[in-house]
């Protein structure tokens, strides 16, 4: 597809489609390189609806015949699908179409992977299947029957007739068609059963290739934990016979809500101690949860058209951190989501590619899956449960749920449950929803007479197609802190709604330390000047462990930015205070592996940039060297204790409580191995009976430039399990210093195991070198070079995971004018690639402007 045919859509051109879907049956003959599909379809003229022109979506398909009543009829096909006189009335579609999964590597529509047919339909990968109005405010029921050779056959919904040869399946509740999946193979079941609060009894089954049977017990587990969850905390209940996962190994995202038939990225449901880390195990529960909590919030109630996405992901993901939080550790949860968001939304939000948590327009759906629908979407939940608490929350999902199932609704729907539940107008809390940019707060403060006043004033940064900004509601959780530590203000929720406002707390004997921003109430930067001592101070007495926490991080950064900017060695302030967090063995040793991870190289550049310096990728990569140097040093005594104290005697279990104490070895471990030449890291790594503890020692060892012999090790242990291997490719590019990163990139593209058809791999490889800060933005431009070759060459294959690595180049335009023309001239060179595909066009595109 070339540039000028790539068309934009507007959210305020939303017109519904002109006939209802009454029912949908599919026939499927399979074959790898000639499928056949046939629709019977019953479309009932819409009276609300002024008439249209009868209009179906149809992607690379081969018509082989269609008819209208049982009428054969000559409809007219265009490259986007076909349109056709119909009759005024009801009336019966009839298709048949011809496709080729086996030569699908862009894995929308029907593809093949290993041999295994399966469906990946969001947002629009139905229309490569067959004829249909494939948007999402069409919703029907769907009876299927799958015809092919392959041992399993799947569909949605409730089992119907089998025989040799074929099965049949039913889903009787009307879904829109990315809901639609199915899935053909010769796979083996890792098979369990659930019983409902209402006592139905459903069959559960996770669907692997043979061999990978003994990795499906934690992800049952993890279904059934997530079942029960949205029971007791939101009242939902399953409503099919029977619940399918499946693992496939091409996948281009993490997972897929279909209908009683999810399908997963195998890396994000395989687990075993061996071959998982504690890292895979937290993100499998927590997708295997998502997936299952979108059966309500995305598929009995889903979205009217694409610009709602946030509708279901927004909440889907905030529901999925609830469960994690309740089965785990809040604090370190939201720890953790906070170093994401940054790491990833305030990007997104500070560059080119900022949009609203619902966007107003856009050229390829594909690219809007972005952390702002996700992540900033799930954080504007969270602020509304806060505002209006948590009795209220309930009950306006309550209402939702009741008024708005089986609907394809809307933002405005949404929040008018809250409105009418609260009694609130949220006008302006809506502003969340259609302004772009990550809001600055910044705060002074004042105390006299016993009244302690707060002066906050925020201001949002212009953004794409966005100049100005109004004010935002802001909901800024405070404490108190008195002069010996202890708290004299419990945390105290203030409302903002204006662009500058004060709050005062009277009646307190001596000037407090306020801890502002409290659990990170909202996703905003805070600009708050104080001294490192307050910092210090708030690290070890907040009773706020997200703030104790950011107290941590506010003393690095400050250092870290002054060593860039000046030179200066590494703050002692904060040396000594992270010492003492270290040491204290009364503090979560989760927590404390939180206070000693690095500050990403990226986030700093972006503070950098943000203050006004051009940021320089080597500078910032040599301060936190010396940063990791010098508090290996100040810790140097006490290391082989903390070492030892990270032992987990047992066999492996992947629970918080272990996974925090390997957290925190994984970061003495690093330190140590500056310190001791690697020797314990090299025991570490040959007595590990478990991956995090192995990967933890390989790591530790790469980041020192040596462990060539355990990589090689690693390799052939490993080299038959495609999901470790990925690690071994990721691990080696992530760790190897800047001037080396590029090569050691490139020379991995010429390992045999190396392919770009397979998106886990092509990620391993290339997400590590973007994720490598300095080695990526080398200022020889070798980094943008090899990432753009290979773009240019996965764009012809698969462009939506094409498109999503592009994102590399967002912050291209803050740094140095060598670097800014280095990734431009490349950028330039993909945007004239003949073909390019719609995805990477509109990406590039939008990227250079
Ligand atoms: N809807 C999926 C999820 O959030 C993500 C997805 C989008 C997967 C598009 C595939 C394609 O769980
Ligand atoms: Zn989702």
């Amino acid at each position: 597809m070339s540039q000028t045919s790539a068309e934009t859509i507007y959210l305020k051109d939303y017109t519904p489609f002109g006939w209802t879907v009454e029912e949908v049956h599919l026939t499927f003959a399979l074959h790898p390189t000639k499928t056949r599909v046939k629709s019977r379809i019953r479309f009932v003229p819409n009276p609300d609806v002024p008439p249209q022109e009868f209009f179906l979506h149809g992607e690379n398909l081969t018509l082989i015949s269609a008819a209208i009543d049982g009428a054969t009829i000559p409809p007219k096909i265009t490259p986007k699908g076909l349109t056709a006189d119909v009759p005024v009335g009801p009336f019966v579609w009839e298709s048949e179409v011809e496709i080729s999964p086996e030569t699908n590597t862009a894995l929308e529509g029907l593809y093949m992977s290993n041999g295994m047919y399966c469906t990946q339909c969001e947002a629009e990968g139905f229309r490569k299947i067959t004829y249909y109005p494939d948007r999402p405010d069409v919703m029907s029921t769907f009876t299927v029957r799958v015809e092919g050779s392959e041992p399993v056959l799947l569909s949605n919904g409730n089992k119907g007739d089998a025989g040799t040869g074929f099965a049949e399946w039913h889903d009787p509740w009307p879904k829109p068609a990315y809901l639609f999946a199915l899935v053909a193979g010769d796979l083996v079941n890792h098979p369990d059963n659930f019983k409902t609060q209402s006592g139905r009894d459903v069959e559960l089954n996770i669907w692997v290739r043979k061999g990978d049977e003994d990795k499906c017990a934690f992800g049952m587990q993890a279904l059934k934990a997530s079942m029960t969850w949205d029971e007791e905390v939101y009242g939902r209940e399953y409503d099919l016979d029977i619940f399918n996962i499946v693992a496939v190994d091409d996948f281009n995202m993490g997972a897929m809500e279909n209908k009683g038939l999810n399908i997963f990225n195998s890396s994000c449901v395989l687990a075993s101690p061996e071959t998982s880390t504690d890292d895979n195990f937290e993100r499998i529960e927590a997708i295997i949860a998502h997936e299952y909590f979108h059966n309500w919030t995305g598929n009995r109630i889903t979205c009217r058209d694409w610009f709602q996405l946030c509708l279901k992901e927004g909440l889907t993901v905030y529901r999925d951190s609830q469960f994690t939080s309740d089965l785990r550790s809040a604090p370190v949860k939201r720890i953790s989501d906070v170093i994401d968001l940054r790491g990833r939304q305030f990007r997104e939000d500070g560059g080119p590619l900022a949009h609203p948590v619902r966007p107003e327009s856009f050229v390829e759906i594909n690219n809007f899956y972005t952390a702002t629908v996700y992540e900033k979407g799930a954080e504007v939940i969270g602020m509304l449960k806060r505002l209006v608490g948590d009795e209220d929350y309930y009950k306006a999902l309550d209402l939702y749920f009741t008024r708005h199932d089986g609907d394809a609704a809307t933002i405005e729907d949404w929040l008018n449950v809250f409105e009418e539940v609260t009694g609130r107008n949220l006008k302006r809390f809506k502003r969340w929803y259609s302004s772009a940019g990550t809001p600055r707060l910044t705060v002074t403060d004042k105390f006299k007479d016993g009244r302690y006043t707060l002066t906050f004033k925020q201001e949002t940064p212009p953004t794409p197609g966005q100049p100005q900004k109004k004010p935002r509601v802001i909901p800024i959780a405070v404490g108190l802190l008195g002069p010996n530590g202890d708290e004299v203000q419990p945390t105290t929720l203030l409302e903002m709604t204006k662009r500058q406002q004060s709050f005062s707390f009277e009646g307190l004997a001596s000037k407090p330390v306020a801890s502002i921003l409290r659990d990170f109430s909202a996703p905003v930067v805070l600009e708050h000047e104080r001294s490192n001592a307050e910092r210090a101070f708030l690290l070890a007495h907040d009773t706020d462990p997200f703030n104790k926490w950011e107290a941590g991080q506010a003393l690095r950064r400050a250092s870290l930015i002054a060593s860039v900017t000046t030179g200066a060695a590494p703050d002692t302030a904060f040396l000594d205070a992270v010492v003492r967090v270290a040491r204290d063995d009364s503090l979560d040793p989760a927590f404390r592996a939180l206070v000693l991870q690095p500050i990403g190289q990226d986030d700093l550049a972006a503070t950098l940039h943000a203050q006004g310096h051009t940021p320089d990728p080597q500078a910032i990569y040599d301060a936190s060297e010396t940063m990791a140097q010098s508090l290996a040093q100040e810790l140097a005594d006490s290391l082989p204790r903390l070492y030892a104290d990270t032992t987990v005697d047992g066999p492996f279990v992947p629970d918080a409580t272990g996974a925090g104490k390997r957290a925190l070895n994984g970061r003495i471990l690093y330190m140590l191995t500056r310190m001791d030449g690697g020797a314990q890291a090299r025991a570490q790594f040959k007595t590990a009976d478990n991956m995090t503890l192995k990967l933890a020692a390989l790591n530790a060892l790469l980041g020192q430039d040596t462990g060539t012999d355990e990589a090689e090790n690693f390799f052939q242990l490993w080299k038959g399990d495609r999901l470790v291997m990925d690690k071994w490719f990721a691990a080696q590019v992530a760790l190897a210093k800047p001037e080396k990163a590029a090569d050691v990139a490139e020379a991995l593209t010429a390992h045999p195991l190396f392919t770009p058809k397979n998106p886990n791999r092509f990620r391993a490889v290339f997400g590590a070198l973007t994720m490598n800060h300095a080695g990526f933005h080398h200022s020889s431009g070798r980094g943008y070079a090899l990432l753009a070759d290979w773009l240019i060459k996965l764009d012809a294959l698969n462009p939506q995971t094409t498109a999503r690595m592009c994102t590399a180049f967002q912050t291209f335009a803050r740094y140095d004018d060598t670097r800014r023309s280095l990734a431009k001239a490349q950028l330039t060179r993909i945007l004239s690639t003949n073909d390019l595909s719609r995805d990477t066009t509109e990406m590039v595109t939008r990227i250079l402007e």
